[in-house]
């Protein structure tokens, strides 16, 4: 069922049902974060393996204190200036939030998203929410209602229906040093330029691909089930010239494919409209009944940087 109602998106998790909530990135499937089989079932829905983590969803600052034994200065200064917001800090935990819920890491992953339904919601229920994406393991986030229904429908009670995601990538992940040096763990929502202007210069972890320090960076992730290729369109498209080609473009059409084939990001080449735009973008090419999907980089700056590593790992 797909509704408005946070009364009664409130009275499912309270029951240990999955309720999917809109944020400003992504949708989640959120349940109890307090409730062991109501996390267990969020695994089964999307089938996602339990050695990756998942975020913890609060609706202020002060509440984190519940979850976490230490807050640094640089993560207070995180939270003050982003939260809520596409940020998600890596905080060490409290015995309350269990090993099931972190992978059996020492810290857990919090975030208070901004969306208004979905803090509303938090407000009106005494737990907070665990949440991954509420997609299937692996395939590509979902940025509307919709987009949870066709894939997870059957397997969600409720999602509460909040419109477009308004950032449309995941959130940025950062954690501390123990000499409280920030580090991302994911890019996302959130810019690196942004976290910098902050607390100054940031550490950006890339991870071997077979043992990531956050298993969503898994290298091939965030999926379409059409092949996918990342590159220059032109020198791609001479490669593929044989097949049907699907087109995903940053702020221009590409001459030679019908237009119903491609998608623009940006026409006016912003890359934080990109961002808002791309995964109903992959959606929809994924839907198209092409051979193959041509993509190309965007600039690498402000969301551009997690917009290039999303598309990395759906060419993977
Ligand atoms: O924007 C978002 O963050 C969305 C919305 C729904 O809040 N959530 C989201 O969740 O993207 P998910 O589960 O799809 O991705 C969370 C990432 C995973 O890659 C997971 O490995 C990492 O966060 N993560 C969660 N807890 C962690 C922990 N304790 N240590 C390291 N990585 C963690
Ligand atoms: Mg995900």
């Amino acid at each position: 069922m797909i509704g408005k109602d946070i009364y009664y998106a409130a009275q499912c998790l309270r029951e240990g049902k999955l309720v999917s909530i809109p944020t400003e990135t992504v949708y989640g499937l959120a349940a109890n974060a307090f409730d062991l089989d109501a996390v267990l079932s969020i695994f089964h829905a999307k089938n996602r393996p339990t050695f990756n983590p998942l975020i913890v969803h609060c609706a202020n600052v002060s509440q984190i204190n519940d979850f976490v034994t230490h807050f640094s200065p640089n993560a207070k200064k995180l939270a003050a200036a982003f939260m809520p917001g596409p940020l998600t800090l890596l905080l060490p935990k409290k015995p309350n939030i269990h090993d099931l819920i972190t992978a059996g890491s020492e810290k857990v992953a919090i975030r208070i998203p901004n969306h208004a339904l979905t803090l509303e919601l938090l407000q009106n229920i005494d737990f907070p929410l665990t949440a991954p994406s509420a997609n299937p393991f692996g395939y590509i986030s979902p940025t509307s209602a919709k987009h949870v229904a066709a894939q997870l429908g059957d397997k969600i009670p409720y999602i509460l229906d909040g419109g477009e995601c308004s950032v449309g990538i995941e959130s940025t992940i950062v954690g501390f040093t123990e000499a409280d040096k920030v580090q991302v763990y994911r890019l996302g929502g959130l810019s690196v330029e942004d976290l910098e202007k902050v607390v100054g210069n940031v550490e950006i972890l890339s991870h071997s691909d077979d043992k990531p320090a956050t298993p969503g960076r898994l290298l091939s992730h965030y999926a379409p089930k059409t092949p996918f290729y990342l590159g220059n369109i032109t020198d791609l498209f001479a490669q593929y010239a044989d097949k049907k080609v699907g087109i995903l473009a940053f702020s221009q059409l590409f001459e030679g494919v019908v237009k119903e084939n491609q998608i623009i990001l940006s026409g006016q080449g912003s890359v934080t409209e990109a961002a808002r735009n791309l995964f109903a973008a992959l959606r929809s090419l994924d839907a198209l009944n092409v051979e193959v999907i041509l993509a190309e980089f965007v600039p690498n700056e402000g969301l551009g940087k997690a917009i290039n590593d999303r598309l990395r790992r759906a060419a993977a």
